[in-house]
């Protein structure tokens, strides 16, 4: 016999003694869990945010065991920061006759717009899939789960009142994020492996098969169908966002500053589209302790709408009713208060009669830190005679040379130097990215010949194509939660070789 043939033969009956102990422990331990097809398959579940943790919820509830890797020390990804809620029509919550709301889908496809990167047919069926789950995705997140979604309002672009969130103080993303953790958690079927960064996609001929990722420096491999659920790219300053809207290189934004891994599936076989197409909100605050950080609060729009005027270096410059686009492209048009992150610093200024309108956001936004109450003189000779026109206007007295008409709660009409105003200062940052890889309505991820890729699904932020040009507020929350349910079924399915 030869050496290595020796080696060989000592090499796999030490292997083959250790799988058999390992095996021997792991069924020990999970003889009290309830029966399974097989205790050696388990899917791959990327990114830990709401469409992770919904694929990952619909797996486990087969019967199958996941591996959820996560790249932060913390799981939640940018769901967690959701604050609007999640859309769902029609739902028992909304308001007026039982089943009135049929627009969903009309709202959505007319917010999408005239951009058709893909078949029209194809996007449309993405659309009704989306909007014909809503009902059932807020059901099982409120009777499965027990999430309160019961308050419910309407946000722009909406033809009803469709965006669920609680009553309480928490948050729609984070009491998602947390509930559906905390009943993953319950299973001994579920593994979080956090601080975690998958690394490549493996591949078999045509067939996905696993993926590497590093853990802390230590690199690993796990095999199993994968559901990629990674998020968008908006906190990617300097790489993603360069590189498809070099005009964005650098903003600030809402998300946390992270690489987008959409690269790791176009290595596979993956397609993007839409990838231009970005969501910048106009109105982000800058902390006055920490103004560099480039991850923003929004500045509800409710501030601006409901009668706050906007001042650059004291003076106004524009109808703040305009579009977010309209904004952002004012405020943009001249040179960058700073370059890293690429942000301006505009006034936010309200009077006590918005206030009152909103106190319950202004009254947050103070706590934090982000505005403040002062008086008129405060801000300046300048600023305080553009208060002084734009409260003439509000009161009808002059015609409003930025062409406002609105002028919500706004109720100050003889400005002093001690009339109490509200300040914060603002910048556009980046929100929510439209593109990503394209999926099919049952989440797979097609190749260049509109194929799926076996063994690869993907949900929520990282997929392209059901948004269009805009996104309806509350749409990304379904989206991560029909598609996440979709790809998960799928993944199980495969797993068991249905
Ligand atoms: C402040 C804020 C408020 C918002 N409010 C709303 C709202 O009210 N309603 C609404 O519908 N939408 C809202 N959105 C948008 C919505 O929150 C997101 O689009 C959605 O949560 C995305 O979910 P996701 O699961 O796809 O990704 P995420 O929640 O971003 O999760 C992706 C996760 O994947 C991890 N990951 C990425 N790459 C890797 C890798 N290579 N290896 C391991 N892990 C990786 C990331 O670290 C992250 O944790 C808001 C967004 C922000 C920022
Ligand atoms: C969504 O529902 C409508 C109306 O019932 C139906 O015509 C359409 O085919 C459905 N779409 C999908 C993808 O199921
Ligand atoms: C936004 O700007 C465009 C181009 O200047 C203009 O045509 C449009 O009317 C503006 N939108 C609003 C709502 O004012
Ligand atoms: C604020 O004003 C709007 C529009 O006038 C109104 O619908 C809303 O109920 C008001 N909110 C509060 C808290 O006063």
């Amino acid at each position: 016999m030869s050496r290595t043939r020796v080696i060989k033969i000592v090499f796999y009956s030490l292997l083959i003694a250790a799988t058999s102990m390992i095996l021997r422990s792991f069924m020990s331990s999970m003889s009290k869990i309830p029966v399974q097809t097989s205790t050696s398959k388990h899917a791959i579940v990327v990114g830990s945010g709401i469409a992770g943790l919904t694929a990952a919820s619909q797996l486990v509830a087969r019967g199958l065991p996941v591996y959820l890797l996560e790249r932060s020390a913390k799981p939640g990804g940018n769901s967690i920061k959701a604050s609007s809620g999640i859309n769902g029509a029609p739902t028992k919550y909304q308001p007026g006759p039982p089943f009135s709301d049929k627009s969903f889908y009309e709202d959505t496809v007319k917010s999408a717009g005239a951009v058709i990167s893909i078949a029209r047919k194809q996007r449309e069926s993405l659309i009704s899939t989306l909007t014909n789950s809503s009902t059932d995705a807020v059901s099982w997140l409120v009777d499965n789960k027990g999430i309160d979604l019961s308050v419910v309002a309407q946000l722009g672009g909406h033809s009803f009142p469709r965006t669920h969130r609680g009553a309480g103080q928490t948050p729609p993303g984070a009491s998602i994020v947390l509930t559906l953790l905390k009943s993953l958690k319950e299973s001994p079927l579920f593994n979080l492996e956090t601080s975690c960064q998958v690394t490549k996609v493996l591949k078999d001929g045509s067939d996905v098969t696993g993926v590497q990722y590093s853990c802390d420096g230590q690199v690993k491999v796990l095999h199993g169908p994968i559901v990629f659920a990674s998020g968008g790219f908006g906190g990617d300053a300097e790489g993603m966002l360069a590189q498809y809207r070099p005009d964005l290189a650098g903003f600030p934004s809402t998300n946390d500053p992270r690489h987008g891994s959409q690269s790791l599936l176009t290595e596979v076989g993956a397609q993007l589209l839409d990838m231009d197409l970005v969501q910048v909100h106009p109105t982000s605050f800058l902390d006055p302790k920490d103004v560099s950080n480039p991850v923003k609060f929004l500045a509800a729009e409710v501030l601006r709408g409901e009668g706050g005027l906007l001042l650059r270096t004291g003076k106004r410059f524009i109808n703040e009713m305009e579009t977010r686009k309209n904004v952002t492209d004012a405020i943009t048009k001249v040179a960058a208060n700073s370059v890293s992150p690429r942000q301006w610093e505009v006034e936010l200024v309200l009077d006590e009669g918005v206030y009152n309108n909103a106190s319950s956001h202004i009254d947050f936004y103070v706590w934090k830190g982000l505005m403040r109450k002062t008086t008129a003189s405060e801000l300046g000779v300048e600023a305080q005679s553009s208060i002084e026109e734009y409260a003439k206007a509000a009161a009808g007295h002059i015609v409003d040379p930025f062409g406002r008409e609105y002028f919500g709660h706004w109720k100050l009409r003889d400005v002093l130097p001690d009339s109490v105003v509200y300040v914060g200062l603002i910048t556009p940052a980046v929100h929510f990215t439209m593109g990503g890889v394209i999926i099919s309505p049952h989440s797979e991820v097609l190749d260049a010949s509109s194929k799926p890729i076996k063994g690869l699904w993907a949900a929520g932020e990282v997929t392209g194509g059901i948004h269009g040009e805009n996104r309806l507020g509350g749409s990304s929350l379904l989206e991560c939660v029909v598609f996440g349910k979709i790809a998960g079924e799928q993944a199980a399915n495969y797993l068991e070789g249905i």
